[in-house]
């Protein structure tokens, strides 16, 4: 099938190789030369476990090609996915813009009968005004299908490879087996492609995030009070997670979620909400509390060191929202940065992946370490801020010894406090009893 995806982010890169993969000849374009000229030379844009291997193989194949050419992307489609961003607006609402301006360019430059998806997190409704955009150009029939995507960063490729569930809502039945057949590949395990009408599609993405941002800002709420009444916060998630009805996954407090997704995808369902005229309160509250739990990193360093952060050095370990990606849209170790170097303190950070990113948001204001023991050289303390798999068990004697002082705040719950404790350290994480160290200890000396 000739397949034309628009919007080579984390979401049309992965789409199209994936799709490229399993015989499809798929155009990518963009609106950015720097991605398309890199990308033609297999220099990927960002960083994804699996896709430069996928991008590199497609390509020499024939079956993958880059191009900023929107026009010609459209005219040999048979498919087009749009999968360009959709931003917050100032009011929280998805700014649409680039979905319309692309559905613009279909109805113009389209040859032929073409099924239109709309890959983007998109507002109920979205579709209806992309067929509309499309409609008032259009010179031939086409088809409008909202095909959601629900891939992790840092694991996109093997859940597109591999999804729990297709979502697919579609307007006739020529779409519905078009993308059947797209996706027969994927699902061949059995796992479900559901069928459904275009609204329902665009807010079970919706729903999804919420859901899930949900379970995270209750988890740090439970974290947070379990700090106060002396409870750990590990057993009380083992205890529920255990719960069939309850289940494991996403119950890990930690410093507020970020990422390119649940922040801005809470915002917009709440705005939605409320041009309904409903006020989605659980939603609004779970936004507030990982706004405020952004700030927790922040309160516990001055718990361990005095409130007064003026000339302290702090080493931050993870600036990435999470493992295995350098997406830092709206992550954790933004706010705690921005924090400390208000309050006049230093900061030398590490991250797998995410230096390229940083050196880009945040420039010359900190220190970037080669390695993560080289970030933590005359630091007052460590702050684990990212769950990176190399940050679970590090050499803790060479921590000490790189250390100005042995603090530690651990905004993942990596280490166990017991051994922290018997190797010295003091230590505090979410939702367990600190281990504090004599404050003489602590800070006088160094003072
Ligand atoms: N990142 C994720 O984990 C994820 C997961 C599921 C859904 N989504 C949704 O998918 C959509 C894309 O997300 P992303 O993270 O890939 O975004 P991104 O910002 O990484 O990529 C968007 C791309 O679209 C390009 N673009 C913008 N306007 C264009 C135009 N008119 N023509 C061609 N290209 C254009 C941009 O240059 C950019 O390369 C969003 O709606 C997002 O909410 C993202």
């Amino acid at each position: 099938m000739n397949i034309s995806v628009i919007g080579t982010g984390y979401v049309g890169l992965v789409v199209g190789a994936c799709l490229a993969e399993t015989g499809n000849d798929v155009i990518c374009a963009d609106v950015v030369e720097s991605k398309i000229e890199g990308l033609k030379r297999n220099v990927l844009p960002i960083y994804e476990p699996g896709l430069e291997d996928l991008v590199e193989r497609n390509q020499t194949d024939g079956r993958l090609t880059f191009t900023t050419d929107i026009r010609a992307a459209v005219e040999s489609a048979d498919v087009l996915f749009i999968a360009v961003g959709t931003p917050p607006d100032e009011d929280g609402s998805a700014d649409l813009q680039h979905v319309l301006a692309v559905a613009s360019d279909v109805g113009k430059y389209m040859t032929r009968e073409l099924v239109v998806v709309t890959k983007s997190t998109v507002p109920v409704g979205t579709a209806q005004k992309v067929a509309a955009a499309v409609g008032r150009e259009a010179r031939f029939p086409f088809h409008m299908c909202s095909n959601p995507e629900f891939l992790k960063e840092g694991a996109a490729v093997d859940d597109f490879m591999k999804p729990d569930r297709v979502v697919l809502g579609v307007d006739s039945e020529f779409a519905r087996n078009v993308m059947a057949e797209i996706y027969a590949p994927f699902v061949r395990t059995g796992n479900p492609v559901i069928f459904m009408d275009i609204p329902s599609a665009e807010m079970t993405k919706y729903a999804a995030n919420g859901m899930l941002a949900t379970r995270i800002s209750f988890m740090n709420e439970v974290a947070n009070l379990c700090e106060k009444v002396g409870a750990n916060v590990d057993m009380v998630r083992r205890g529920i997670g255990s719960d069939s009805r309850i289940g494991s996954s996403f119950l890990f407090p930690g410093p507020g979620y970020g990422g390119s997704c649940f922040p801005k995808d809470v915002k917009a369902l709440v705005r939605t909400a409320s041009e309904m005229g409903m006020d989605l309160r659980i939603l609004g509250a779970v936004e507030q509390v990982n706004q405020t739990q952004k700030l927790r990193l922040g309160e516990k360093l001055r718990n361990a060191l005095g409130d007064d952060l003026t000339g302290i050095h702090v080493a931050i370990w993870g600036l990435a929202f999470k493992p295995q990606t350098d997406d830092m849209r709206d992550a954790p170790s933004l706010t705690l940065i921005e924090e400390l170097l208000e309050a006049g303190a230093t900061v030398c950070a590490h991250d797998p992946a995410a230096m390229k990113e940083a050196r880009h948001k945040l420039g010359d204001r900190i220190s970037y370490a080669e390695t993560n023991y080289d970030a933590l050289s005359g630091a007052d303390a460590l702050v684990v801020v990212t769950d990176w798999n190399e940050y679970r068990h590090p050499d803790f004697g060479r921590v000490k010894d790189h250390l100005r002082r042995p603090v530690v705040i651990d905004g993942r719950n990596l280490y166990d406090p017991e051994k922290m404790a018997e190797l010295g350290f003091s230590y505090f994480s979410m939702g367990r009893a600190p281990v504090e160290l004599p404050l003489a200890e602590r800070v006088g000396e160094y003072a």
